[in-house]
């Protein structure tokens, strides 16, 4: 845990120019900074920084953030490792919470990091001793190059080599890290014996574990370190270190089952390759992909188990699909494994089967067809009754509409129909605020598109935010009960003032600091948005002032326009209570007051 405060004094702290522009050459234009955006592949600059917002945001691709949230995209890292990173820039020690065991966690992952380092090392200098290893990997076909590239090594075939490396072969933490076992006897030994040692990387390049493969055809093939503090196996993919680059560059990350896939790929070219370890692909590690590309592309193993596998990622993908996501999925020949595919066809031919893979839609339908007798009515009804559990949890509206709308075809129904069978609301549903507008009596023509620039008029909620980002210390002037809450503007805009009366102090770091404030909360996103919507311009001071005023006479307006609303409502019934006609009398007036204040010709 990183107190709040931390956070908010590094933000104020750094310039996120400074911070960008270590990854990226960032031009001056205007009041703001631009460059290539390097969460998309394009050739003109659409991706901004924003000094004195302390915001970051691409036209292109729609990322947008602060520095923390910056380098939490650009390198994959979690949110406490990016303010970390964040704070050794700013040469600031980063404090713990005061919460019991924070530190101590810190120390003793630490100690099982360096226990790891150490025995690579060991297993790597003892790789150059072993001809038997040096000959197994030559008939692997691997290059001593690529073999340093991943770090591979050599645990030899004994039962306490480790005890070169560590005098204290007793201690806890060996055990910990999973390097040795210790047996029923109290006996302890090296895990890894007589086995060519891949290691396994974090996303900050400490390695947290190892998969050891047999040189013969002993069992188990691959040995792999267990879980300990350091390794999660359903969250790393191997590779992913070493790779990051490759992906961002080739636009699309591969994913295989296998180490030596990783490797042999690389051996020819084709580094943007990472593995899961021995288990399915999980949500976590589409998620980590997505964060470094929009489009992921399985490759498994042309068998029945590699199709399996496949069949599990795919599921494992539905909720984080987004509209602007790719994820395909490539067969190969049943005989291939993506390493003795690349060294019998090559990499460029590996290359366009990458680029010409199925779709994550075409698979889960041609599979879901395939499974249902559609000549039948039996079969065509099944067909719906399967597909239920999995288009339903696709997270990309548009995408889940395609693909409802081809079920409806298979299944002979209409879409509205496999809606409805589905459980869901259709996805063409206009969005609207407030109550539902008659469309059918009152045909209103579309609205013309705007010539540039701003899609909808600001609302009150949005200008008002808007100047308080520009302008923190007003926050105090925002009467709260005017605020409604019924937008996701209006909520962040409660929360901000609640802020400020229970005495913190409005973020200093711009609108970066802002959302930081507000993270793992909706108002983070929603004063995001704002951010990205306003980029043209931020409002000049000479006018900031009467706008304020003049919004918040607006604020006010509605609030009373919605309370005689409410009584006129309630009148209809009949049931007005003398108090009740008196407030609404009072409102009344004060509605005239305002609006012969005369700025308000809109109310
Ligand atoms: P494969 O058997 O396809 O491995 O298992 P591979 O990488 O192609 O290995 P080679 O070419 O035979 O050397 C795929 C992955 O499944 C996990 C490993 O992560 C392996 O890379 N696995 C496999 C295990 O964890 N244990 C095993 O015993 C076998
Ligand atoms: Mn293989």
């Amino acid at each position: 845990m990183i107190p709040q405060s931390f956070v908010q004094d590094l933000l104020a702290r750094v310039d996120i120019v400074d911070v960008i522009e270590r990854y990226l050459p960032l031009k001056k234009s205007g009041a703001n900074y631009f460059a290539c955006c390097p969460f998309h592949g394009e050739k003109s600059a659409s991706f901004s920084v924003s000094p004195s917002k302390q915001f970051y945001h691409c036209f292109g691709c729609g990322v947008h953030g602060s520095a923390i949230g910056f380098l939490m995209e650009y390198s994959g890292l979690g949110f406490v490792d990016a303010v970390k990173e964040l704070a050794n820039q700013a040469g600031l020690q980063v404090p713990d919470d005061g919460k019991p065991g924070t530190g101590a966690h810190e120390d003793a992952t630490s100690k099982l990091a360096d226990a790891m380092a150490d025995s690579s090392r060991f297993y790597r200098e003892q790789l150059k001793h072993s001809k038997e290893a040096i000959d197994y990997l030559k008939r692997r076909g691997l290059s001593g190059e690529i073999a340093a590239r991943f770090g591979i090594g050599f645990a030899p075939e004994e039962w306490q080599s480790l005890q070169r490396v560590f005098p204290d072969y007793q201690s806890k933490h060996l055990a910990d890290a999973g390097l040795v076992i210790d047996n029923d006897q109290g006996k302890r030994y090296d895990r890894f014996r007589h086995r060519i040692m891949f290691p396994i990387h974090d996303r900050r390049g400490r390695i947290i574990g190892f998969g050891g493969r047999v040189l013969d055809s002993g069992e188990p093939k691959y040995l792999n370190s267990p879980e300990t503090p350091l390794f999660e196996k359903g969250r790393e993919l191997y590779g992913l270190f070493l790779a990051q680059k490759a992906i961002r560059d080739a636009g699309f990350a591969l994913v295989v089952e296998g180490y030596m896939d990783v490797v042999a790929l690389a051996q020819f070219g084709v580094d943007n390759a990472v593995a899961t370890l021995g288990t399915a692909t999980t949500p976590h590690h589409i998620n980590t992909l997505l964060r470094h590309t929009s489009r992921i592309v399985f490759c498994f193993d042309g068998d029945a188990a590699g199709r399996r596998a496949a069949w599990r990622a795919l599921e494992n993908a539905l909720e984080a699909l987004r509209d602007d996501t790719t994820l395909a999925f490539l067969f190969l020949p049943a005989e291939h494994d993506p390493d003795s595919f690349v060294r019998e066809h090559g990499a460029d031919t590996f290359r366009k089967a990458a680029a010409a893979a199925t779709p994550l839609a075409s698979v889960l339908l041609q599979e879901l067809k395939e499974r249902c007798e559609l000549d039948t009515a039996e079969g065509r009804a099944r067909l719906i009754h399967e597909s239920r559990p999995l288009v339903t949890r696709i997270g990309a509206p548009m995408l889940r509409l395609q693909v409802i709308k081809a079920l409806a075809e298979a299944s002979e129904m209409t879409q509205a129909e496999v809606e409805q069978a589905f459980g869901i609301k259709p996805a063409t549903r206009p969005k609207q605020d407030g109550p539902m507008p008659d469309f059918r009596r009152s045909p209103r023509p579309a609205q013309p598109a705007r010539p540039q620039g701003r899609r909808k008029p600001p609302s009150a909620i949005g200008t008002l935010l808007r100047l308080i980002l520009q302008h923190p210390a007003w926050a105090a002037r925002l009467p709260i009960d005017l605020v409604p809450d019924d937008s996701a503007e209006g909520r962040a805009m409660i929360a901000i003032i609640d802020l400020v009366s229970l005495g913190e102090p409005i973020p200093a770091g711009g609108l970066g600091a802002l959302i930081e404030r507000f993270r793992d909360t909706p108002h983070g996103e929603t004063l995001a948005r704002l951010g990205t919507e306003q980029d043209e311009s931020e409002f000049e001071d000479a006018v900031i002032e009467t706008l304020f005023d003049d919004t918040l006479r607006k604020l006010h307006a509605y609030a009373i326009d919605r309370e005689i609303a409410a009584l006129l409502e309630h009148s209809r019934d009949g049931s007005l209570s003398s108090g009740e006609r008196h407030r609404l009398t009072e409102l009344l007036l004060e509605k005239r007051n305002l609006a012969s204040a005369g700025k308000l010709s809109d109310l």
